[in-house]
């Protein structure tokens, strides 16, 4: 599904990522933890297309070079990133947003756009599906959104594309208890074979979401890929004692 190959990635002439290789295989859920500045986020904005980047090596989606693709061509191909640091956009509201976004890849793809009353008749379905109320979805997006609502906006909107594969940068930070585990049942409810690549500093997330392969991120480089086990020796032991190893 994701191939990615000795990626560097350099941001004005600083190395920020030091020659990794992971693979996705379809429907297997990633998670990749690392200190903060380990170049987490710098890996999820090359995956979707974020200008700015000096980038070597290889991302192959489903056996095309990702890296010849524009932004807009990765999203019609199915790639989503819900951002660590989601933006505001005032004047531009919540709901219009999720549906012109839908309605440009449809179109893309040679589908017929939605109407108003298919999009609202969808977005209830999902917004029920999910357990997300309305009130703050009239707004413009995430103007005075609280840190959960801005999760939740991101989990409607990854629904409602229906994306192949999904990249979750922290979407658990700032999260209460009750917000974190309505967020991962909302990713458990998309999931359904999507293939996921999940950045996370924390432990409680992972406790409603099983990932099949963790990763840790340390300096720009994976020091160390393995299964589930990995993230109890975290727990106990943090970041320091982890070398190039592979379990
Ligand atoms: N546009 C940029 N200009 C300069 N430095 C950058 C830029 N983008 C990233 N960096 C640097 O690259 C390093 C990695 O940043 P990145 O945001 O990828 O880390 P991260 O692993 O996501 O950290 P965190 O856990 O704190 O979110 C940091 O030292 C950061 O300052
Ligand atoms: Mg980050």
């Amino acid at each position: 599904m994701l191939e990615i190959k000795n990626l560097k990635v350099k941001v004005k002439n600083n190395d920020i990522i030091k020659g990794i290789d992971i693979f996705l295989k379809k429907g297997e859920i990633h998670v990749i933890m690392g200190p903060n500045g380990s170049g987490k986020s710098t890996l999820s904005n090359v995956i979707t297309g974020k200008n700015g980047y000096e980038i070597e090596g290889s991302i192959s989606y489903k056996n095309e070079d990702l890296l010849k693709k524009s932004i807009d061509e990765r999203a019609v191909l199915g790639i989503y990133q819900a951002f660590q640091y989601p933006i505001e956009i005032p004047g531009v509201n919540s709901l219009n947003f999720i549906k012109q976004s839908l309605n440009a890849i449809r179109k893309r793809k040679n589908q017929k756009p939605l109407d108003s009353i298919e999009f609202k008749n969808l977005i209830k379905e999902k917004q029920l599906e999910l357990g997300i109320d309305d009130s703050f979805l009239k707004r413009d997006i995430n103007v005075g959104f609280s840190g959960g609502e801005k999760k939740k906006f991101d989990i409607l909107h990854m629904s409602i594309l229906n994306p192949e594969l999904i990249i979750l940068d922290e979407i658990d930070s700032g999260l209460d208890i009750d917000a974190l585990k309505s967020v991962a049942e909302g990713i458990n409810k998309i999931k359904n074979g999507k293939t996921i690549l999940i950045i996370t500093h924390y432990q409680r997330l992972l406790n409603y979401i099983k990932p099949d392969i963790v990763h840790i991120m340390k300096d720009g480089k994976i020091v160390l890929t393995g299964g589930r086990e990995i993230v109890n020796i975290l727990e106990k032991e943090g970041y320091k004692s982890f070398e190039k190893t592979t379990l």
